[in-house]
């Protein structure tokens, strides 16, 4: 049976998980959706999608199961929902940000009913996902991988074949320690530059300008300056993503110094009550501690 003859369920439906899902509809897949609050599911029956109440109904009913939830606990909860009804034939993907542990947990429960087994986290927020443009970061074997390549065509950009089973999650890893990190030296160079007394305009322009000049640093740096914190990526999910990184750090025995710190400062960050606004947000946070408004005149 060709990959475009099989029918794709979709679990969790939230800020990446629905456009995730629209793309593959729309690359002419044949798509069933569930989603744990049921409203974010119905929107898509108008789409042409099956909804379905339960993630074993989807699981019992489609080919290939996508999961897109919040974490480790959500990954596992579900995939100890659908292990019933897997068998030999079926394959099941998660594109969640997960700990290695829970990745391989999950494997293990999946392949034990003969179904196969993929991570692919992404790489890339809300607009990529619109836009089909993430970068997926598959672990899995080559055979296996070629066959989804439309399917993780329909989503993303570039499709980086990591490795085996558990190499895309530490890629994940690897890449939203280097995204943390990133925020906290940018936030903390704003914070610097204006105290300094430099223009918010001026540091934004010239760290925008040269080498460091990164998209990152561009879009955070234009929400910062109209004071957008709407969520893309929120505090939350970084905060948990850089607990995930240092436990695994723990674990296989590296120091991550600088990632310590920017872990520390996502959690004052969700202290302050703003875990549900964009990572951006830590910027709140360098103000808070240095006294200064960035935007806004400064202090
Ligand atoms: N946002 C980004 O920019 C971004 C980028 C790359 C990777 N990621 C990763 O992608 C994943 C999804 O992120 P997101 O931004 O789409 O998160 P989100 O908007 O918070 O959506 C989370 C989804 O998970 C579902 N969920 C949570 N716990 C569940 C459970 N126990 N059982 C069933 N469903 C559950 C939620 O259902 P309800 O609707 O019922 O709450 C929702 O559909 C996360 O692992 C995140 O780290 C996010």
């Amino acid at each position: 049976m060709s990959i475009k003859d099989k029918k794709i369920g979709f679990i969790g439906l939230g800020t990446m998980g629905a456009p995730m899902a629209r793309n593959i509809k729309k690359a002419g897949f044949s798509l069933g959706v569930y989603n744990r609050t049921e409203s974010r599911a119905e929107a898509f029956r108008d789409e042409g999608a099956a909804v379905y109440y339960a993630p074993w109904e989807l699981a019992e009913d489609c080919d290939i199961i996508i999961i897109m939830v919040t974490g480790p606990e959500a990954l596992l909860e579900i995939t100890g929902a659908i292990q019933e009804v897997l068998k030999t034939g079926k394959t099941v993907i998660n594109m969640s940000t997960v700990s290695i542990d829970a990745t391989m947990q999950a494997a293990e429960i999946v392949q034990s009913r003969g179904a196969e087994f993929v991570d692919a986290p992404v790489s890339g927020s809300k607009k990529p996902a619109e836009e089909g443009a993430l970068v997926i970061l598959a672990g899995a074997d080559s055979r296996l991988l070629d066959e989804l390549q439309p399917l993780f065509e329909s989503m993303g950009r570039d499709i980086v074949c990591c490795g085996e089973v558990g190499y895309g999650t530490r890629m994940k890893l690897v890449i939203n320690m280097l995204l943390g990190n990133m925020m906290a030296s940018f936030a903390e160079a704003l914070v610097f530059g204006r105290r300094t007394g430099l223009a918010f305009e001026t540091i934004l322009q010239t760290i925008t300008a040269g080498a460091l000049g990164s998209p990152l640093f561009k879009i955070k740096g234009q929400a910062i300056s109209e004071g957008n914190y709407t969520k893309n990526f929120p505090v939350d999910l970084i905060f948990k993503d850089l607990n995930l990184v240092l436990h695994e750090a723990g674990k296989v025995g590296t120091p991550l110094p600088l990632a310590s710190a920017t872990r520390e400062a996502y959690s004052g960050t969700v202290g302050l009550g703003l875990g549900n606004e964009d990572m951006a947000a830590l910027v709140k946070y360098y103000e808070k501690i240095a006294d200064i408004k960035i935007v806004d005149g400064g202090k």
